[in-house]
């Protein structure tokens, strides 16, 4: 597909097409990687910050934004509670503190490998090489860097504190992949600016990478930041503007399953803060392989508050919810980390 024809099904309002990509990329998914469904407990463990992306609610630009830092110990009783709930994986978030201690979550990260079998995802940002090999060597698993907007111009309004563009995250990406992550990158969509020929170029663009998994999400504003306050001056004509809806993200998934049949690909948060009831189950539907429950403790969770509404009530037993949703639509839960097909493929390749 070429971005002339991406941009048409991110254009289509025709329900029966609609209908008609829904099924192919659910096909496309199922022959690929199955219906097995890998949960992830995502732990926000920090929302300390010294970025200024002006769509970001934890942006280090936004003042009144209580910060907090999880302890060591803290951080490895809820990757237990991971591990004890069933999940492969935990992904260990947080906010690009360049203040972090780097030998603090290598240490973390070599504690819970050694007291669990659980994958490290690790997603904390941009950082010089001899940092991501530091988390590599301790035991860390897979990197998710989004590069947000393949737009160049766009990237460096959205990222005031960028050096050149897009393009350092690119450098990241591949310097990730070298490293030997298993890498996972995508978008924000709808975000203010974006047209729909931009967002073909970005599901071109996340093609192109070769990525193992890819997390997009629509944009959902937050009140405190820079890009809200400015709104209008972003905001392009309704015809050229992307809109930041749950129809879009669900295009934008099927598409990606479509053209990447190998990858991992969450449902994301983002996606069940539009659609608290269904929004897992419709991306589960439409090409998503994965979801990523939340597993902050409740008294941080409040406080990562990239933007406005972000789905985080804590249902008591939200595991056992999640794992009988996923029941319910004919999926299984799958068994062990879960690693991206793509990666493994590459990996045997090698040998
Ligand atoms: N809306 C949607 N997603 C957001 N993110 C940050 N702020 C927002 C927002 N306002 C996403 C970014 C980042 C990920 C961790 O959260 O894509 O990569």
């Amino acid at each position: 597909m070429d971005n002339e024809q991406i941009t048409a099904w991110l254009r289509e309002n025709n329900r029966t097409e609609l209908d008609k990509l829904w099924i192919r990329a659910d096909s496309v998914r199922k022959e690929n990687v199955g219906d097995d469904v890998y949960l992830r407990g995502l732990l926000e463990f920090s929302n300390v910050c010294s970025r200024r992306c002006i769509y970001c609610g934890i942006s280090a630009d936004v003042k009144d934004c209580r910060r907090y830092s999880m302890t060591e110990d803290e951080i490895l009783q809820s990757a237990q509670f991971a591990a004890d709930s069933g999940y492969g994986t935990v992904v260990l978030q947080s906010g690009e503190n360049k203040k972090l201690n780097t030998q603090m979550l290598a240490d973390v990260i070599t504690k819970i490998k050694a007291k669990t079998s659980l994958a490290i995802t690790l997603s904390v940002g941009e950082w010089p090489c001899d940092i991501y090999k530091l988390w590599k060597q301790a035991g860390a698993d897979r990197f998710l860097l989004r590069f947000e907007t393949s737009d160049d111009k766009l990237y460096s309004k959205l990222h005031p504190d960028c050096k050149i563009g897009v393009a350092e995250r690119y450098e990241k990406l591949e310097m990730l992949r070298d490293l030997g992550y298993e890498v996972g990158s995508g978008v924000m969509i709808g975000v203010p600016s974006q047209s729909f020929e931009s967002l073909a170029d970005d599901i071109i663009k996340i093609r192109e990478l070769n990525l193992h998994m890819i997390g997009t999400g629509p944009y959902v504003p937050h009140w405190k930041t820079r890009l809200t306050e400015n709104l209008a001056d972003f905001l392009l004509d309704t015809e050229n503007q992307v809109p930041a809806n749950e129809e879009m993200a669900y295009k934008v998934m099927a598409l990606i399953r479509i053209l990447c049949p190998k990858i991992n690909l969450p449902a994301t948060t983002a996606l069940a803060t539009l659609n608290f009831e269904q929004g897992y189950e419709n991306g589960l539907k439409r090409g998503c392989n994965v979801v990523m429950p939340n597993i902050t403790p409740v008294k941080y969770r409040k406080l990562y508050n990239l933007y406005f509404g972000k789905a985080c009530k804590k249902a008591d037993d939200f595991e056992i919810e999640i794992k009988q949703r996923i029941k319910n639509i004919g999926r299984t839960i799958g068994a062990g980390r879960g690693d991206s097909l793509k990666f493994t493929e590459e990996v045997a390749g090698k040998v």
